[in-house]
């Protein structure tokens, strides 16, 4: 069935795209307004875009028509936000984080999360999450009225020591991070635990492939 972006409602697009664009990722990322108040909320328009400058990105939108959400306007303004990865064990104190508070509510207060100094940054990082990332604002992509994306350059990361299979090599655990992903509508979450592996196919490889499956025609 063809859905004509152009001929649908923004919300109906909207739909359509987090019932199909899915796993996501979730980015739950703390970050602090000019007075230091701390802010916390997860959001799943978010993946990694480059590896050197490591790059994350958030799309970010507004509560109502012209109030951007706390977390993209604390980002402009104080450039420097924490992401922590979401697994298993935090899914329902980062659901508690999402709840629509008024801008001087301490999310991490609410959902009674520890928190950790950042090395590199103001805004903490959460205790509990397998993962953290410290990021300084790259640039901001005005992608509406409503919406803005925020690219972060990764200044340091820090996982659960028990996480990290080999510090010298820098191999992770990544079975047992237990990370979810967001699925469709408003309340659905995958786990990542169910994987499969396929090696990638070298050229020559496919090549000799081919050439087998021809003379066995
Ligand atoms: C799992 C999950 C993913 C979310 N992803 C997004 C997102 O990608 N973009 C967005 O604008 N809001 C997203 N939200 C909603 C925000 O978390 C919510 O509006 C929150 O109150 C924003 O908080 P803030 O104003 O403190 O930044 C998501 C909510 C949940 C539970």
């Amino acid at each position: 069935m063809l859905f004509d972006f152009a001929k649908i409602s923004a919300r109906d697009g909207y739909k359509l795209m987090v019932a199909t664009i899915t796993p996501r990722p979730i980015a739950w990322v703390v970050s602090q307004d000019g007075n230091g108040h701390l802010n916390a909320a997860p959001f799943s328009f978010f993946n990694a875009f480059s590896g050197d400058p490591p790059v994350v990105g958030i799309g970010i939108g507004s509560h109502e028509p012209g109030r951007a959400k706390d977390t993209r306007r604390n980002i402009c303004e104080t450039r420097e936000f924490v992401v922590n990865l979401v697994s298993e064990t935090v899914a329902e104190a980062m659901n508690i984080t999402a709840i629509e508070f008024e801008p001087e509510v301490n999310e991490l207060a609410e959902a009674r999360l520890k928190t950790i100094p950042s090395v590199h940054v103001k805004p903490p990082r959460i205790a509990a999450s397998p993962v953290s990332l410290e990021c300084a604002l790259l640039q901001t992509v005005e992608l509406g009225p409503d919406n803005g994306l925020v690219l972060g350059r990764i200044l340091a990361m820090h996982v659960h020591d028990d996480l990290v299979l080999d510090p010298a090599k820098h191999y992770i655990d990544t079975p047992n991070l237990k990370l979810i992903g967001r699925m469709h509508g408003t309340g659905w979450y995958a786990r990542t635990s169910d994987l499969f592996s396929r090696d990638r196919i070298p050229r020559a490889n496919w090549t000799l492939r081919a050439a087998k499956a021809e003379s066995q025609v």
